[in-house]
């Protein structure tokens, strides 16, 4: 069996031996299409049965994207991979694929705000239930289970907070009571993570983020492994019409190549900020689950195998202008959504608003850092001059 960096450059390639017109290309080309030609009416009327051999129409897929589908799908050691216009929408469709009217879903307290919004107005006006749970509740999840249970929600880390989830546990009382569990796994990449390995049965990755890694396309990947999932996706995909564009699978293929070398990057910089960030008057304390100051980091090590280049950093409460001087005139750390493209990023949050089940105190101020492809020292200097100019302020 291959190292996954080898996988990394061979995966998603054997289409140009597939599809090609004999022109060795290393990488696929980019087939760009909406309507397909049927050679004749036979073949027409076995598009309409759906007995075709070929998709019928391209919204149902393309070449590109069925080498970047099994590169990932390699990846993750995955019966399918299923792709999607962006991250939330890859979250959105298999909410909506694998939960019906009158069922209960158990969501983590610490998800993506998207993903919180459309369960709070969007699934419960179709009539599901919902629970936000405490992301560290473990093996207890099952105190929480009710008859009509129907899926678990994890995102391990919470990718503000950081709290760990205890995948396998989860998993397996969610198992046991016949529930689908659900992931966003995006922080840990295939690299670090491997979500099926664990008991996840579909994964999804905010492909926008460290796969294509480049901050300039958006797409989302359902990684299946589980036969009832699988079906309910395949048919749900097919229904609500969301696709995905060639050139961007492209792009992703292309960020795929070197994502075993940015991450290495990322993880040991993002260490470097953490740690000196540790030290800081400034901070009250780091969230990152690499550190064994997080307590967290026994369950990080239990299932992950790395980490990726974002965390946060729990500050001491100050003024809006003093926050808006360290933030305003920042030269490297952009003040932006999103990460795991090449440049640093960073947010400020308030936890406390964000939680229903699980409590943090009301005035906690956090900011999450995208540690990008810069030098450590320089992103170093970046931040301890905001300071510096945050102090001033007062
Ligand atoms: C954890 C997580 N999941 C999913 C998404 C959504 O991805 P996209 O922006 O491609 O919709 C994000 C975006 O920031 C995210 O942080």
């Amino acid at each position: 069996m291959k190292h996954i960096e080898t996988k990394l450059t061979l995966l998603g390639r054997e289409h140009s031996e597939h599809f090609g017109c004999g022109f060795p290309s290393v990488s696929p080309p980019v087939h760009r299409a909406s309507t397909l030609l049927f050679p004749n009416l036979e073949a027409f009327d076995q598009g309409e049965q759906g007995t075709y051999s070929l998709p019928t129409y391209g919204r149902f897929g393309n070449p590109t994207q069925w080498a970047l589908e099994n590169a990932l799908c390699e990846l993750n050691n995955a019966d399918k991979v299923f792709l999607f216009s962006s991250g939330l929408s890859a979250i959105t469709n298999s909410l909506l694929g694998l939960l019906e009217q009158g069922a209960h879903a158990l969501i983590s307290d610490s998800v993506y705000g998207p993903t919180r919004k459309f369960c709070d107005y969007e699934l419960k006006r179709y009539g599901v239930e919902i629970t936000y749970y405490d992301p560290r509740i473990g093996a207890n999840i099952k105190d929480l289970f009710r008859p009509n249970t129907k899926l678990v929600y994890l995102e391990s880390p919470g990718s503000l907070t950081f709290e760990v989830q205890d995948i396998s546990a989860i998993a397996q009382a969610a198992h046991d009571i016949g529930a689908v569990v659900v992931s966003d796994d995006t922080w840990g990449t295939p690299l670090f993570l491997q979500p099926h390995e664990h008991g996840i049965d579909v994964s999804i990755q905010a492909v926008t983020k460290y796969i294509s890694g480049h901050s300039d396309l958006l797409m989302g990947a359902v990684s299946v492994k589980n036969t009832a999932a699988e079906q309910i996706m395949e048919r749900l995909v097919r229904h609500t019409g969301d696709c995905v564009t060639a050139d961007n699978c492209y792009l992703a293929l292309r960020g795929l190549r070197t994502l075993a070398v940015r991450m290495q990057h990322h993880q040991k910089t993002a260490l470097e900020v953490a740690h000196w960030l540790q030290n800081r008057p400034e901070v009250l304390r780091v969230l990152h689950p690499a550190m064994d100051s997080h307590p967290d980091h026994q369950l990080w090590q239990k299932h992950f195998t790395g980490a990726s280049g974002v965390f946060s950093v729990e500050i001491k409460p100050c003024s809006k202008n003093a926050l808006a001087a360290m933030l305003d005139h920042l030269e490297l750390l952009g003040l932006g959504f999103s990460w795991g493209g090449f440049e640093s990023l960073i947010i400020p949050f308030r936890p406390a608003l964000l939680r229903t089940a699980t409590s943090w105190a009301k005035d906690s101020l956090a900011l999450r850092l995208n540690i990008g492809l810069e030098h450590a020292d320089d992103l170093i200097a970046d931040l301890e001059a905001g300071f510096r100019r945050m102090k001033n302020v007062g």
